[in-house]
């Protein structure tokens, strides 16, 4: 069964069950209460990552720490980037536009 946390960021529906279908604002207002009892996905949004490689089975990045050029580099975790995997600060119009709190990554070099 899915959290609050894990439905908000994996923006799934959230109903109680035998429910009509609820607009997002429902549900969250209902996995904040904990009524999560029942979870689909929305239809057409197909997953957390909205465009990013999405030719690739899966999204696998590897990062050598050791050859990073800054001492800290920001890595995305919101899918949200033009830059990706690198953070370009999208996140912050994802979080305004959402309610969401993601952020990036902070890799040390
Ligand atoms: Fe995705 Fe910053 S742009 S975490």
């Amino acid at each position: 069964m899915a959290t609050p946390f894990c439905a908000a960021a994996c923006r799934l529906s959230v109903s109680p069950p035998n429910a009509a279908p609820s607009a997002p604002g429902r549900a969250r207002a209902l996995a904040r209460r904990g009524l999560v009892v029942a979870v689909r996905a929305e239809a057409g949004v197909g997953g957390i990552n909205p465009s990013i490689r999405k030719e690739e089975e899966k999204v696998v990045d590897t990062v050598l720490a050791g050859e990073l050029s800054k001492p800290l580099t920001p890595y995305c975790r919101c899918w949200r980037s033009g830059t990706f995997p690198l953070c370009d600060g999208s996140h912050v119009k994802h979080n305004k536009a959402t309610g969401d709190n993601v952020g990036p990554l902070l890799v040390k070099k």
